[in-house]
């Protein structure tokens, strides 16, 4: 008992002092900007990722997420805070790790955990007396105790005693300006009390509030209901927005109205559809593990239906658009504004843009894009190139696609200069310009 004790104490105060060292396996847009949060706190920090070239990047100071900026990137990196390296060995020396892998799809639709299980596997080969191991990566509930804690174990470590395993879901929303990581709650859930504790205080150091669940499965759980109360939101927008157009209303209006409502309304807004790593993912995650424990789940897999079928309703929407002209898709120029799946960002992972530019150029349609956060985009195994700012030529366009509302573009000169514009974001809503030619969804 007094090894335990000991072990926690050590570390606690470690921690308190800021002379832990932080081990970050997995430097993309959750482990980077939690990597540099806990550098500039004072920690020195080793970042540890697969990838060749990120990590080259990362050593030489330029940050590939837009949350983090390549100047305090650098100067953590030449004062030798932060770390980054291939070598998941040199993750010996960190006292306190924390797991930060992608966690995507397999082929048919079931999770992934691959990079979980190795990045799991590296930290069993050097898991020592006094480690703090914390998932992060959104995985389905039971992940950390399943696949994590019995890998550990294997090692002839006890949790609680030797080491100490918790599951804390990253939360942060990249792009957003308005809340930073500090600023956004940790839900902490430890595998025992002590493992709870520890982890609390760790995330203490950078964060303003930290919330304990009674475990690791709670904690995961409570990640998958957030994305997927989204999910679910955001196909009764969708759908609303459907029934919307067919009635001759505007979506966004009803909405904006209903948003005025003081309690029970959360405003959420219909789009092109859903992308990114978490709400066209996470879903089935909690669909796979319910499955496993004998029940089929309905109301979030018929959201998933809703949301995916957006993208080709917006085909429709720009045929339609262009038929009323006496236009064809068949060769119609069309130049689409954004292709990330969300403003401020340039991550392009299952954004149903691809699919719409897919099913344009398919049906014949000469598509160019332009994206501030998109130089380059691979799609079917070919290179599009965003076209610039003095090539926009809007007047000589068919038709005008908004896809993402980058807060770059400017909205006025669009429908001043664009013959027709198809806008699924309502990003031109507040413009002053008359808007007749504009198609909102
Ligand atoms: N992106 C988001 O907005 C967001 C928000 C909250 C939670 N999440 C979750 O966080 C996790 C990470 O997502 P992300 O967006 O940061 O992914 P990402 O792809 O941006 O970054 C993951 C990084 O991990 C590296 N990696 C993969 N396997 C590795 C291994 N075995 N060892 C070391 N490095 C490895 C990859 O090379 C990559 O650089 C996922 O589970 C995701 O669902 C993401």
């Amino acid at each position: 008992m007094a090894g335990m004790d000991g072990m926690a104490e050590a570390l606690e105060q470690r921690v308190k002092d800021r002379s832990a060292r932080l081990g970050v396996i997995g430097l993309g847009y959750v482990g980077l900007p939690l990597a540099v949060a806990f550098g500039k706190a004072g920690f020195p920090v080793t970042g540890v990722d697969v990838d060749p070239k990120r990590v080259e990047r990362l050593q030489a100071g330029e940050s590939p997420v837009e949350d983090v900026e390549s100047d305090e990137l650098a100067t953590l990196v030449a004062a030798d805070r932060l770390t980054v390296t291939r070598n998941s060995k040199m993750l010996a020396e960190a006292d306190a790790i924390i797991i930060c892998v992608p966690t995507p799809l397999g082929k048919h639709k079931e999770p992934d955990i691959t990079h979980i299980v190795a990045a799991a596997e590296a930290v069993a080969a050097i898991l020592r007396p006094g480690h703090l191991v914390v998932l992060e990566s959104t995985t389905y509930p039971g992940t950390t105790q399943e696949v994590l804690l019995p890998r550990f174990a294997a090692r002839g470590l006890r949790v609680g005693e030797d080491f100490f395993l918790s599951f804390s879901p990253e939360r942060i929303d990249p792009g957003n300006k308005k809340f930073d990581l500090r600023m956004i709650p940790k839900v902490v859930g430890g595998v025992t009390p002590a493992c709870g504790r520890l982890t609390r205080l760790l995330y203490s150091q950078i964060i303003d509030q930290v919330v304990p669940v009674s475990g690791p499965r709670v904690a995961e759980m409570v990640k998958l209901f957030e994305n997927i109360f989204r999910s679910v939101n955001i196909a009764l927008v969708n759908e609303l927005a459907i029934m919307c157009r067919r009635l001759g209303l505007s979506v966004w209006e009803v909405i904006d109205a209903a948003a005025t409502k003081p309690f029970g309304l959360l405003p959420f807004y219909p789009g092109p559809g859903i992308g990114g790593h978490c709400i066209p993912v996470d879903p089935y995650y909690l669909s796979w593990k319910a499955r496993l424990a004998g029940y089929e789940p309905r109301f979030m897999n018929f959201a998933d239906e809703i949301n995916r079928q957006m993208p080709l309703y917006v085909v429709q929407m720009v045929g339609e658009a262009l038929e009323q002209r006496g236009k064809m898709l068949r060769g119609a120029d069309i130049l689409v504004l954004g292709v990330a799946y969300k403003a401020g960002v340039g991550d392009t992972r299952e954004s149903p843009a691809l699919e719409i530019l897919e099913h344009l150029i398919d049906k014949g349609a000469q598509v160019a894009f332009i994206d501030p956060h998109v130089p380059v985009l691979a799609l079917n195994g070919k290179s599009l190139v965003s076209v610039r700012g003095e090539a926009l030529d809007l007047p000589s366009r068919d038709l005008v696609l908004i896809l993402t509302d980058h807060p770059e573009f400017d909205y006025e000169r669009v429908v001043r200069e664009s013959a027709l514009v198809v806008d699924t974001r309502n990003a031109t809503g507040r413009v002053s310009t008359p808007r007749p030619h504009v198609i909102t969804l």
